[in-house]
This record gives structure tokens, C-alpha cells and sequence, in this order.
């Protein structure tokens, strides 16, 4: 498969551009060399220090008082991308928003957080399961009878954002328009795209807070049972001081409510059926036992990671294991390859839908910043998986090893596009 770890073709460590798409298309091989050389290590291209084993992820996730997640201007600053000023003039037509709930550090990100959670507690999450059955069945039926698809976006890609659209009170037919912003926000963070995108994603993220801000009055006006209704009239409690959320604030937080779940989602609901398709002994035991189906979705997540990397800033001079960072440091934290390290999880290339600590994963993160939707996520997998099983039979690759592809981004992590075949139904 695409990602499985070919070390002894690798040239030195220090002699790989770590962003480069050989890379970013494969990285488990360059994260294999890390671990074993240097699990944390400052990359002489780029100076930021990238921490990949298990136990050092963790370290740095317990210490939010020195590894912060205020690294938003810290990349805006040219760490990463170099500044195009047309760039940063179609941004300025937009709100500067402020760091909310990723991007923020206790004690601020607590507070938001607390008030985004309210949206997504297991008892509402409980409540949507029928509806999300439902949009499952649906997507199916727009297919089955063909006997091929491209399964991303004939379904994966939709699932969630069909999900999160409705939570937030946003209509069904706005959904094309959501899945290009939603590209936009992560081109933008990707490492990869070309300045023109980068300039075309800032024109769309401008468009996505125009959009926004008419639902925002339109809610404030008329507040409905949904998400965006609920965050305009909710109490922002600041230390005793009331008040309502302002644009910039809850700008901040719509999109990453929007894009934080969608593009992770689909990903790993593509990825699970391409690893369950190409290791049918894993399919096999899964459909002898469906009680299994929560660690497919533990053991699918592991293996991908859609959150692969995710960054953190320092604080003041410090360590991590016996490696000192400096203050204003850029750190990324390697989720992909902890997910891989053979100190935690046995065999850890290999797929095994009854692994018996899949879930030890950090593909969710750990700490205070420990994904917000995991349980909404869970739950679209945890029913999306057995419906497609049950729905499509005798799955296969429609066109071989061209069946599919993974997309080369820093952050995120996931497929392109995979082509499936099944007995038409
Ligand atoms: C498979 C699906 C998902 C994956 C793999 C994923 C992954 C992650 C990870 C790794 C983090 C922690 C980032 C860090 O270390 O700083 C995170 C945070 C977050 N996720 Fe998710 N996520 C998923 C689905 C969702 C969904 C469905 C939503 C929204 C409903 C969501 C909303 C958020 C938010 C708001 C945060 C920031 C929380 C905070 O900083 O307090 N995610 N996610």
C-alpha cells in the first residue's frame, strides 16, 4: 500500500525536505527515521522542531503553560509561507479574527470551549443517531444501483458535512459552497498550495465571513433550535463580566467548527474502506464479528491520523525528553507518526481491526486541546461503517492500484479520491 514503511531507500535525514511531496504523500517512512534517530529533532530547512514518538506528544500536551496553541501568528509571520502582500490585503477585507478554541490558550480557550461543547454533549449526539442513519441510507441510495463509485465523494465527503450543516442551522442547499470554503481553510494551513490558491482561498475565507455574519444577524433576529443560533445568544461569563460573543469571536469559531470535522472525517470514513478492502482477512473478521465496528473506527483513525501534525508554539526555554527548545519556538507535534510508534502499539504498520488498544490513538489529540467533536465523530463512523458494509457487496477497487491516491498536505492527512466497485443492488 502507499503508505507502508520502505526505509532503507531513504537518503540521511538531514538531506530531506520534510515538505516536500515525496514526503507529504508518504511520510510514515521519514516518521520511522525519526522516531529511531531523532525523535525530536530541529530540521535544519525550516528550524522547527518536530516531536514524533508517542510518549514526547504526550509530555508536550500536558505542559499548556509552555507548548501554546497561539501559533496562528506565528505562521501568519512567514515561519512557513513567505508574505504576499495581495495575500494579506484580501485578508484585511475580512475580520481579523481572534484566537478562540484551537488556536487559544487556557484560560480563554476554556471558556469557549465550554460554550461550543454545550452544542455537542453525548445526549444531543445520542439524539441525532436515527438522522444520521438516515443521511447514510440516502447517499446510498443516490449510487448503489451502479456498481462503481468514487466513494469520497459519492459519500464520505458528504456524511459530515451534511452533519455539521444541519447542526449549525445552515441550508442543505448552501452544502457545495461549505465544501469550498471548507478547502480553502485547509489549503491555507496545508504547506502545499501555490500563492495564487493561497490568494484565491483568502477571497473565499472573506466570502465564508460574509456569508456568516448574515446568518449570525439572521439567528440574533430569529434564534432556531441550531448551533449558530445558540453561540450569538450565549453568555461569554469573563470573570464575572456578561456578555454576548463578537463577530470576530464567533467567526473564529464557526470555522473551526466547520472545518475541523469535516475534511477529518470523510478522510478517515475513505481511509477505513481502503484499508478494510485492501486486508480482506480485516474484512472478513470484521463481518464474522460486527461487535468489532467501534475499533474499525478506532484502528482506521490510528492508521491515518487525518490530523497528522498539529503545531504548538513555546512559551519560554525549556525541554522536551532531554532536548531543549527555545522560547517562540515552532514546534509540530508528528500525531501520525505516534500513532505508528512500535514503543506503544505492536506491529504498528499493520491493520488490525481487533487491536487490542486501538484506541490509545492520538489522532483526536490529548490534553486540553482533545477534539471537541470526537464523539460526534465516533458516532458518524461508528454508523456509517456498517451501513456501507451491509449495503455494498463484494467490494473491490474499481481500476486496481490507480484506485486511489493520498493528497500531500502538512496538517492534514487523507485520500484524493478512491474508486470502489460492488454488486450493483
Ligand atoms: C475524525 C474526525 C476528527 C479528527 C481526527 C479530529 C482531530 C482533532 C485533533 C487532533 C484536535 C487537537 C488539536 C491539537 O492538538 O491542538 C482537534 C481539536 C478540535 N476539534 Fe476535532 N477532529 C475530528 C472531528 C471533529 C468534529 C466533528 C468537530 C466539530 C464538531 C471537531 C472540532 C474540533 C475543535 C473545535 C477542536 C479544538 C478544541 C480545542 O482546542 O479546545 N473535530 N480535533
Amino acid at each position: 500500500m502507499a503508505d507502508a514503511t520502505t526505509e532503507a531507500a531513504l537518503p540521511p535525514l538531514d538531506s530531506i525536505n520534510a515538505f516536500g511531496p515525496e514526503v507529504l504523500s508518504d511520510p510514515y517512512p521519514y516518521y520511522a527515521r525519526l522516531r529511531a534517530e531523532a525523535p525530536v529533532y530541529r530540521d535544519p530547512h525550516t528550524g522547527i522542531v518536530y516531536v514524533s514518538t508517542y510518549d514526547h506528544i504526550i509530555e508536550v500536551n500536558s505542559q499548556p503553560k509552555v507548548f501554546s496553541n497561539k501559533f496562528g501568528a506565528q505562521l501568519r509571520s512567514g515561519s512557513v509561507h513567505d508574505i504576499d502582500p495581495e495575500e494579506a490585503q484580501i485578508m484585511a477585507q475580512g475580520v481579523q479574527i481572534v484566537d478562540t478554541m484551537l488556536t487559544a490558550d487556557p484560560p480563554e480557550q476554556t471558556r469557549y470551549r465550554k460554550l461550543a461543547m454545550k452544542a455537542f454533549t453525548m445526549k444531543r449526539v445520542e439524539g441525532m443517531e436515527p438522522y444520521i442513519r438516515q443521511v447514510c441510507n440516502d447517499l446510498i441510495d443516490g449510487f448503489a444501483r451502479r456498481g462503481e463509485c468514487e466513494f469520497k465523494s459519492a459519500f464520505a465527503a458528504h456524511v459530515p458535512m451534511i452533519v455539521i450543516a444541519d447542526a449549525l442551522g445552515v441550508p442543505r442547499a448552501d452544502m457545495d459552497t461549505f465544501r469550498t470554503w471548507s478547502d480553502a481553510f485547509i489549503d491555507q494551513l496545508g504547506g502545499v498550495a501555490t500563492k495564487e490558491r493561497r490568494r484565491e482561498c483568502a477571497r473565499l475565507i472573506v466570502d465564508f465571513q460574509r456569508y456568516m455574519i448574515d446568518k449570525i444577524e439572521e439567528k440574533r433576529a430569529r434564534p432556531t433550535d441550531d448551533v449558530i443560533s445558540a453561540l450569538v445568544h450565549a453568555d461569554l461569563a469573563e470573570e464575572g463580566d456578561h456578555r454576548k460573543m463578537e463577530y470576530n469571536e464567533l467567526l473564529s469559531i464557526l470555522q473551526q467548527l466547520l472545518v475541523a470535522g469535516n475534511e477529518t472525517t470523510a478522510h478517515t470514513i475513505t481511509a477505513g474502506l481502503l484499508y478494510l478492502i485492501a486486508n480482506p482477512d480485516e474484512m472478513a473478521k470484521l463481518r464474522a464479528d460486527p461487535t468489532l465496528t467501534p475499533n474499525l473506527v478506532e484502528e482506521s483513525l490510528r492508521m491515518l491520523t487525518p490530523t497528522n501534525n498539529m503545531w504548538r508554539v513555546v512559551k519560554h526555554d525549556h525541554h522536551i525528553g532531554d532536548f531543549p527548545v527555545k522560547q517562540n519556538e515552532l514546534v509540530l507535534l508528528r500525531y501520525g507518526s505516534a500513532n505508528r510508534d512500535a514503543a506503544k502499539f505492536a506491529d504498528a504498520d499493520a491493520f488490525d481491526v481487533a487491536r487490542p488498544n486501538a484506541k490509545d490513538h492520538l489522532a483526536f489529540g490529548a490534553g486540553v486541546h482533545h477534539c471537541l467533536g470526537a464523539y460526534l465523530a465516533r458516532k458518524e463512523m461508528q454508523i456509517a461503517f456498517p451501513i456501507v458494509l451491509e449495503r455494498l457487496k463484494n467490494l473491490r477497487f474499481a481500476r486496481g492500484a490507480q484506485s486511489y491516491s493520498f493528497q500531500p498536505n502538512i496538517l492534514m492527512r487523507g485520500l484524493k479520491e478512491l474508486h470502489i466497485a460492488f454488486d450493483p443492488a
